[in-house]
């Protein structure tokens, strides 16, 4: 008979497998941890959303939106996507059953799977993990500084190392537009020289005129007038204000005048981290405010900001931790006449607390408890027909490597076993 074909994953879809997923969640649980004490409550927010959401949200000529998303017409006609990102959503939840229609004051935080049709490379998939945090009805300086602090001191608990803060102002809806216009102009004097797509770009969205990658794009552009320099009072104001805060606080950034976000919803305080070691793909997170937002979204006029860290990144510059069962005890039944008690000691054993491997009957010893090591067992318990006959177990130490037979009944309980263990730690093992 042929064998039966397999099905493989889709393209730019990915399994997190227990190494990995063992970090994510505890970059996860440590995100928790510390939003917490930010005054941030967690949300959990569905992963498909009307595509209008995202098409008025992150912009009609983002990339995003114009080629990423996983946008499709359900069966009952209303065009859906798997959302990009969840800073949309978050502001549609804050409108709908959150304080958002009073405009009320509200922090979240979420982490979760976001979805765009990228071409795939390492550490860009097209379903990737993110950890997000979003704050509502804050309009001043403070909040962006407050949010940055968050964010490094999150990346200094997780252990991130060798990161750049970038940090810059996109300006607000009224300096903005004239800057816009000072660019244009700038571009279409240069206009043969940029490619393609910047021609376009300098018809519909010229402030993507400085996120080309085309190294004659960026020669072209190098000498561009600076939004910095064309800031608003109030959007001036708040920029020094915010740096000035974080000065303080000593928080280490590098201030980046041409920073481009790639989403449209920003207004003021923008900012990314990268991190080395990831090749082209090494931003690991990136945010800022989007006062605008909830009014375009349908809701009053409320402040908001936030940022999200992109968790497959994280994972791939932090550690794998020790093998997850280190200090757990492996029961193995040499035969098969020892699964009975060996699944019942292994019972005893995990309701009581104990982190139990279970080998399965029928192997030999030595590749049982090969197999316990490996997984990093501190304890064997051997169950054969000894051990059945005398009553006892036999306890193998597969640290220093030595048996201790007969010193535990084979109907020993969970509590009495962990006597045993703290006494053996105490012995100087
Ligand atoms: P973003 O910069 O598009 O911002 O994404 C944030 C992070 O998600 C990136 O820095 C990156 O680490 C990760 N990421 C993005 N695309 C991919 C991908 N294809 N594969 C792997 N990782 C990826 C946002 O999404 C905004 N919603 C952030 C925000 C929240 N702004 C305000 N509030």
């Amino acid at each position: 008979m042929c064998p039966a074909p397999k099905v493989s994953a889709v393209r730019g879809f990915r399994d997190v497998l227990p190494d990995e997923s063992h970090v994510w969640r505890r970059v996860e649980q440590c995100a928790e941890e510390i939003f917490t004490d930010y005054g941030f409550a967690p949300v959990s927010l569905p992963v498909l959303e009307r595509v209008d959401l995202f098409a008025r949200s992150l912009g009609d000529t983002s990339d995003v939106v114009e080629k990423e998303m996983f946008a499709f017409e359900d069966r009952d006609g209303t065009t859906v996507a798997l959302r990009p990102e969840a800073t949309a959503s978050t502001v549609r939840a804050y409108l709908e059953g959150g304080p958002g229609a009073q405009a009320g004051r509200a922090r979240y935080w979420y982490a979760g799977p976001m979805f765009r049709r990228e071409r795939p490379q390492r550490g860009r998939y097209r379903q990737f993990q993110q950890i997000g945090a979003e704050i509502f009805g804050e309009a001043g300086p403070m909040a962006d500084a407050e949010l940055v602090l968050m964010l490094a001191d999150y990346l200094a608990a997780i252990g991130v190392r060798d990161t750049r803060l970038l940090l810059g102002t996109v300006g607000d809806g009224r300096c903005r537009p004239a800057y816009r216009d000072v660019l244009r102009a700038y571009a279409a004097a240069r206009r043969e020289a940029l490619c393609a797509n910047c021609r376009q770009r300098l018809e519909r969205n010229p402030l993507r005129l400085l996120d080309c990658k085309e190294e004659a794009c960026r020669a072209e552009m190098a000498g561009a007038p600076l939004l910095s320099d064309h800031l608003c009072g109030e959007c001036a104001e708040h920029f020094v204000a915010v740096r000035r805060l974080l000065d303080g606080e000593g928080v280490a950034y590098e201030f980046t005048p041409r920073l481009v976000r790639g989403l449209d919803y920003y207004s003021r305080t923008a900012f990314e981290v990268l991190a080395s070691g990831l090749g082209a793909q090494n931003a690991v997170g990136g945010g800022g405010r989007y006062d605008g937002l909830v009014e375009a979204l349908g809701g009053p006029s409320v402040p908001a900001l936030g940022f999200a860290l992109g968790v497959d990144r994280l994972a791939m510059v932090l550690e794998a931790p020790e093998g997850v069962s280190s200090e757990g005890t492996a029961v193995l039944p040499l035969n098969e006449a020892a699964a009975g008690p060996a699944l019942s000691l292994a019972t005893r054993l995990r309701r009581g607390g104990h982190r139990v491997l279970l080998e399965p009957p029928g192997r030999s010893v030595k590749a049982m408890l090969r197999a316990a090591d490996r997984q990093g067992a501190r304890l064997a318990v051997l169950l054969g027909d000894d051990e059945l006959a005398g009553g006892t177990l036999t306890i193998r130490d597969l640290r220093q490597r030595r048996d201790h037979p007969g010193v535990l009944p084979v109907d020993v309980t969970a509590t009495r076993f962990a006597e045993w263990m703290r006494a053996q730690n105490e012995g100087g093992a």
